[in-house]
């Protein structure tokens, strides 16, 4: 089936108390517009409402006030309040420049002088409507695609778009979701962001990270355990997957769960049921399963760190969130994010960054990806003297003297290898002449030389010896 492409006419209103002068306009322009008319300011104000024109075609002077502008200043006002993206063209006379700043300085578009020669109108009217058209266009373009945010995960890059959708689609389904991505990614806001787009919204999201729980105590902390289950299991105690009922469970650093543990998870996964420890009866529990890990799964399968059948109940849907190097303008839309808010947090008056600033955030590599870019702008923000923050409020200028410190210490090292050796080469391997030749102690040599691998045992009564 093929698409019609409609054109479709853009509306204009003329308002113009002479019925012949709108006579000779609608003739002239019916062809290229859908035109609305007006004698007065009610009825013009009326199609305004109604009809939201946006070109409109005004003559200044209406009754009662035909001499004035009082009439059609009003009109003209009162249609910007309603509609501002209106292009309105006032017609003047000829000897009216007054009239026609004031209609420009209250936001008129344009002005034509009468006697109105049409084809200037059709011109004035035409780049009226394109700009009106360009306006529109890029309105609907910023709603949609200027989305900077989405749940609170803050980004309009086209890899992060791409997370967005995913998230979209499969937030109000069921289905378990692995978010892979670096460290500091914004996994785990993924997470949240899927749970928020879920029906389960109301109920409780519980994240558990697996890496950071010791392994004997995992396992209880997931599935809970009755009184009496081991020693110390003073009473009956929920695991954390319980407390996910009718929730999300979010499972973080999924790789770091031991094998034992994988086996539990892959039953739970399977028949939603679960048994806390020293239970006889099993639980049913409605949750849905959210995995993120920063390793590769598919290595530790292959390493029989990770079972494979897991994998495939965790991975249904996989969301790869993007290094922040991958983003393009979302460093710096990040990076301005966090300075309003850190700015606002510590009450310093901030207005942005130096260009030198963006730069410098632009090439760095943020292995550490955007918790390195938050914590890299907290800190600036802690330095931050004047009105912007610098590249040394971030730190890089420091990084890169420090770069200077690494080289000037290995230019030094090697000068003075050279120095050793040659004087242990001129003294035939004698450490007290070399020693000399240097203006070094013995102690400080057999030191030299132990450390650039020069190595020459050192007699034991000197081995208590001092520095240089
Ligand atoms: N797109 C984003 N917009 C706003 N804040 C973000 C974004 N991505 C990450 N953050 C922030 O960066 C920090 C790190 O994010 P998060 O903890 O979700 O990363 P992660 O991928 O889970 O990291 P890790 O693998 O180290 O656990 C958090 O403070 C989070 O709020
Ligand atoms: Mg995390």
């Amino acid at each position: 089936m093929s698409e019609k492409v409609i054109h479709i006419r853009p509306v204009l209103l003329l308002v113009d108390d002479d019925a012949e002068i709108r006579d000779q306009m609608k003739w002239a322009l019916a062809s290229d517009y859908q035109l609305l008319e007006a004698p007065d300011r009610p009825t013009a104000l009326a199609r305004v409402r109604d009809a939201m024109p946006r070109l409109i075609l005004l003559d200044l002077g209406l009754p009662p006030d035909i001499d004035g502008a009082s009439e059609g200043l009003a009109i003209l006002r009162e249609t910007l309040r309603l509609n501002p993206m209106a292009k309105v063209i006032v017609i003047t006379g000829n000897s009216d420049r007054a009239k026609a700043v004031a209609a420009i300085e209250s936001g008129a578009y344009d002005f034509i002088e009468k006697p109105v020669q049409l084809d200037v109108l059709k011109i004035v009217l035409q780049r009226a409507a394109y700009l009106s058209n360009l306006e529109q266009d890029n309105r609907v373009f910023q709603e949609r695609a200027g989305q900077n945010e989405f749940e609170g995960i803050v980004g309009s890059s086209a890899p992060i778009q791409t997370v967005f959708d995913m998230i979209r689609r499969v937030g109000p389904s069921d289905v378990p979701v692995l978010i892979t991505g670096e460290s500091g990614t914004g996994k785990e806001l993924v997470a949240q962001a899927i749970h928020r787009q879920s029906a389960r919204k109301g109920e409780p999201f519980v994240a558990i990270n697996c890496g950071a729980i010791p392994e004997t105590l995992l396992e209880s902390e997931l599935f809970g355990y009755e009184k009496g289950a081991f020693t110390g299991a003073a009473q009956q105690r929920k695991g954390r997957i319980e407390g996910a009922q009718h929730g999300t469970l979010f499972l973080d650093e999924i790789g770091d769960i031991p094998l034992g543990l994988q086996v539990k998870l892959l039953r739970f996964l399977q028949d939603h049921t679960i048994q806390r420890l020293g239970a006889k009866e099993t639980l049913a529990v409605d949750a849905r399963i959210l995995a993120a890990t920063n390793v590769d799964l598919k290595k530790a399968i292959s390493e029989g760190r990770f079972r494979e059948d897991l994998y495939y109940r965790l991975c249904v849907v996989t969301i790869a969130v993007p290094a922040l190097s991958e983003r393009g303008a979302d460093i710096t839309l990040l990076a301005r994010t966090f300075l309003t808010k850190c700015a606002e947090d510590q009450k310093k008056p901030l207005k942005g960054f130096t260009p030198e600033a963006l730069e410098a955030l632009i090439a760095h590599p943020w292995p550490g990806n955007v918790r390195e870019l938050e914590n890299k702008v907290k800190r600036a923000v802690l330095m931050a003297e004047g009105k912007y923050v610098t590249p040394s409020n971030l730190g890089f200028a420091e990084a890169d003297q420090a770069g200077d410190k690494a080289t000037l210490r290995a230019s030094r090292e090697q000068r003075e290898r050279d120095l050793v050796r040659l004087a242990m080469e001129k003294t035939g391997g004698n450490i007290s002449r070399a020693a000399t030749e240097l203006g070094i102690s013995r102690p400080t040599l057999y030191q030299l030389l132990a450390r650039y691998g020069m190595k020459k045992e050192k007699p034991m009564e000197e081995k208590a010896g001092g520095g240089v």
